[in-house]
């Protein structure tokens, strides 16, 4: 967000009774393409006019004398003095790019102008109101800790919308899989099979409980577990597979179910990037045996961090609430029949929770909405293969991930770095986890590691304006065109 010199506020303002002429006189001193109105005495902001409200006066048929007072005007947007700089610039839009900031008085006394070097972040949390009506009860009752109202309301809230019997929350989504591990029995001597593209979280999970992660290669139609290659990689000490819906991209879960049935393995879905997404007709999360989300700042709703275990099964429910709390006995305090953990949410963060979980649906629908702008504007561009969507599948795109191909000119790193200078903030695609220099086995996983290498995820926050998409895409079509012109000249030369 820019600053303008204070003093030069008087010089951009005029009356109600101030013609067009004069308006456009003013404009064209200010350099910033807006005039204010203000009410000549007592100096009170009364309106704003920009270049484009003149230019449509004129074309209505107005003449350069008319008085502004007699135009019609959109209703400005302005900031009141003492707001921060965040506050200010979520209120910028596609046709509002000056705001004016008023005292107490109505006075103007100064502009935010909006900047295109605003930085546009991968993902930030959408927080509104709710949430701190909701924080500051617990801080006014006194319930911060793990117990309170909100852990039970989000638990019962979460269940719902994710159509499972019970949730249990966590401390965050590494936690809730440790739990639900646990809760199956996996332990030292037993495998379990896990994709290698995904958050290192999903494997150290299984290393916590002794088990040994097997990695599997990646589909590259769904960027997700490939199930032919779950199929072969089972063997007797195979107890679990941990399917992973990465970027908000359900994986093919028929078919895992299948292998599991088949092989009595459990199955744990890692939805901690997928929120809400649909896998014929149902929730990730409530499909397998156990489902897991993570709250972390960046996710679809978060708790700051957090993390849920969904199931149906009453006895892994029960069973994971004891290993949540020191592994407690429910009905003797302090007596300790297994070995249990502090992996609770707090009462603060499930108040979050409860106001993110109230408000999921215009969430999912900003990030539906900002998936469809990027898929027409990148539609065409050469060498951006855009996110998978299966026909089976309803995508939430937590994260809009791209790949970039050898044909767009460079490579996803110098792109990232392109972007970078352009103020665009963007995550490349995980590390494969087989490659990592805890695991490091050896194997040569060709999808994922292509897929690692390729991709990158672009701004996706909920609160992302289509200004800033556009800005976004723009970036990735000019700096094509640049390379496509070099390698033309070189060609030529
Ligand atoms: C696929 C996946 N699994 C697990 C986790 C772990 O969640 P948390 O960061 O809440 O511990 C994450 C988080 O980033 C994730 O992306």
């Amino acid at each position: 967000m820019k600053k303008i010199d204070r003093s030069k506020i008087n010089e951009m303002s005029i009356s109600l009774g101030s013609t067009i002429r004069q308006a456009m006189e003013v404009i064209s001193r200010g350099g910033i393409g807006t005039v204010f109105i203000v009410d000549t005495q007592s100096r009170r902001f009364l309106g704003l006019m920009t270049d484009g409200d003149i230019r449509r006066a004129i074309l209505k048929g107005w003449s350069l004398e008319t008085k502004i007072e007699l135009l019609e005007r959109p209703q400005a947007k302005t900031a009141a003095i003492g707001m921060n700089v965040a506050e200010i610039t979520k209120m910028f839009g596609e046709t509002v790019r000056v705001i004016p900031i008023l005292d107490q008085e109505s006075k103007i006394v100064d502009i935010a102008l909006y900047d295109q070097r605003l930085r546009l972040p991968v993902a930030e949390p959408s927080l509104a109101e709710k949430e701190l009506a909701y924080v500051t009860d617990c801080i006014v009752s006194n319930w911060i800790s793990s117990t309170g109202k909100y852990v039970s309301q989000f638990e019962a809230l979460f269940a719902d919308f994710c159509g499972s019997r019970h949730a249990v929350a966590t401390s965050n989504g590494t936690t809730a899989l440790h739990l639900a591990l646990l809760a199956l029995d996996i332990h030292q001597g037993d495998e379990v099979i896990v994709p290698s593209l995904t958050f290192i979280a999903t494997a150290n999970a299984v290393s916590y409980t002794g088990a040994k992660p097997v990695f599997v290669d990646s589909e590259s139609t769904t960027w997700n577990i490939d199930p032919d290659l779950v199929a072969k990689a089972v063997t007797p000490r195979t107890k679990a597979i941990i399917p992973v819906h990465l970027y908000g991209h359900p994986a093919d879960m028929d078919p895992i179910l299948e292998i599991a049935r088949r092989h009595d393995l459990a199955v744990i879905e890692d939805a901690a990037e997928a929120h809400g997404a649909g896998y014929k007709g149902k929730k990730v999360g409530s499909i397998g045996d156990i489902g897991i989300f993570s709250f972390y700042g960046n996710k679809i709703i978060t708790t700051g961090e957090g993390g849920m275990i969904v199931t149906d099964n009453p006895d892994i429910a029960q069973r994971v609430r004891l290993l949540r709390d020191h592994g407690m006995s429910p009905s003797r305090r302090y007596w300790h029949p297994v070995l249990g953990y502090n992996y609770r949410l707090t009462n603060i963060q499930a108040a979050i929770g409860v106001a993110q979980v109230e408000r999921i649906e215009s969430i999912l629908q900003a990030k539906l909405d900002i998936a469809q702008r990027y898929e027409k504007q990148l539609e065409g561009v050469a060498g951006i293969i855009r996110p998978p969507q299966a026909k089976w599948a309803q995508n939430v795109y937590w994260l809009y991930s791209i790949l970039v191909e050898e044909e767009y000119g460079i490579g996803r790193d110098d792109l990232m770095a392109e972007l970078n200078l352009m103020h665009i903030e963007t995550r490349p695609f995980f590390l494969p986890v087989h490659t990592q220099p805890i695991y490091n086995t050896g194997q040569y996983l060709s999808v994922s590691q292509e897929l690692a290498s390729k991709g990158l995820s672009l701004p996706s926050s909920a609160s992302l304006q289509k200004h800033e998409i556009d800005r976004v895409c723009k970036a990735i079509k000019d700096i094509h065109k640049k390379v496509e012109n070099k390698i033309r000249v070189n060609r030529t030369s």
